[in-house]
């Protein structure tokens, strides 16, 4: 039998907080609008009553709906980007269009838009979108351990997967160094990068979008950065007539379907022992991975290949990091 607290609606959304901070909200159950009041739901077990800032509650027993969970739901892949769902395409050949809005509201009563997205690898690496409920909504931001990031989504690649992979590679980088985030999108790595070190990023990606992005994503982070960027929207193979040879300490190749094809860029601008962070699409077996790296990169030595995502059945894009001779 679950447990509940009923407090007036003017103040459910600050109690709501309150027992979320106290780790005493139940998930697991619907709070449920009753009239004037609201039923939420409590991990507390027994009758009486608790202290909160409003003042004593009773605890009552009731009976609101079980949440269902996103398993039990059974939708395969979505991501959420601010307060936009995205779901892919492969969705809707498994479920009824209103099945996915329904299931995906359920989880996510406040989201305003869902968005299907059809993979495609044009050279800017941007989705097709086609809304499925909602507000035509595009401009939206994504947060990452604080830093905000604006999105225009379908005109530029934005994927919040990588958000664990900007910070884990901010945390290998040293103050002092220079950097080239030679794919840079929106500017992911950069602002992790530079909001944690004191280093100079050049930040650099060939569509205009993301580069238009990546000022207003400088601009809304200002207060945060310790480091500096230097943003450029350049072809990757241009970056050799504007930043001088072997000066870059560490660069990052996020191009995980062509970024065998600047090997000669990496070559010449890294320093001797400098690190080249390569992000490749390939079949979920490192060995026959390596085995490829060492054809283009005879003489670096291959510190180490991880798995950072899941890219399609057994497929995986990969974070390689080489260290130049
Ligand atoms: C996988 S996305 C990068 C994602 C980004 N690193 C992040 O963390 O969000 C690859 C990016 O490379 C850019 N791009 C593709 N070809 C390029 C080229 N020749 N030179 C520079 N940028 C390129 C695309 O516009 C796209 O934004």
């Amino acid at each position: 039998m679950p447990y509940c607290i009923c407090v007036d609606k003017l103040v459910a959304e600050k109690i709501i907080v309150e027992l979320r901070r106290l780790r005493l909200l139940d998930d697991e159950y619907r709070i449920m609008r009753i009239g004037n009041e609201v039923l939420v739901p409590v991990k507390i077990k027994e009758l009486g009553e608790i202290e909160l800032s409003i003042g004593r509650m009773r605890i009552v027993e009731c009976h609101p709906p079980r949440r269902k969970k996103m398993e039990e739901l059974k939708i395969p892949s979505l991501d959420i980007v601010g307060d936009v769902v995205i779901v892919r395409e492969t969705v809707l050949k498994q479920m009824k269009p209103e099945e996915v809005v329904s299931a995906i509201k359920q989880i996510y009563p406040k989201v305003k838009a869902i968005w299907v997205k059809e993979e495609t690898s044009d050279t800017y690496r941007t989705p097709v979108l086609k809304l499925l409920w909602g507000e035509e909504i595009r401009e939206v931001i994504a947060k990452e351990y604080g830093i905000k990031l604006k999105v225009r989504l379908g005109e530029v690649y934005f994927n919040p997967r990588l958000c664990e992979e900007h910070r884990r590679l901010s945390q290998l980088v040293k103050n002092g160094e220079v950097i080239v985030d030679a794919f840079s999108g929106i500017g992911g790595f950069s602002l992790h990068i530079v909001s944690s070190k004191l280093c100079l990023v050049i930040a650099n990606d060939v569509n205009p979008s993301a580069y238009e992005l990546l000022l207003e994503n400088i601009e809304l982070n200002k207060k945060k950065l310790q480091g500096t960027i230097i943003p450029l929207n350049l072809d990757a193979k241009e970056l050799t007539g504007v930043i001088r040879r072997k000066s870059v300490d560490r660069l990052i190749a996020d191009l995980p379907m062509w970024s065998l094809d600047f090997v000669d860029i990496y070559e010449e601008l890294l320093k001797p022992g400098g690190v080249l962070h390569l992000y490749k699409v390939s079949r979920i077996n490192e060995e026959e991975l390596r085995l490829e790296l060492l054809d283009f990169f005879k003489t670096w030595k291959i510190q180490e290949c991880r798995l950072v995502m899941e890219y399609a059945p057994r497929v995986g894009i990969y974070r390689c990091d080489l260290v130049k001779p």
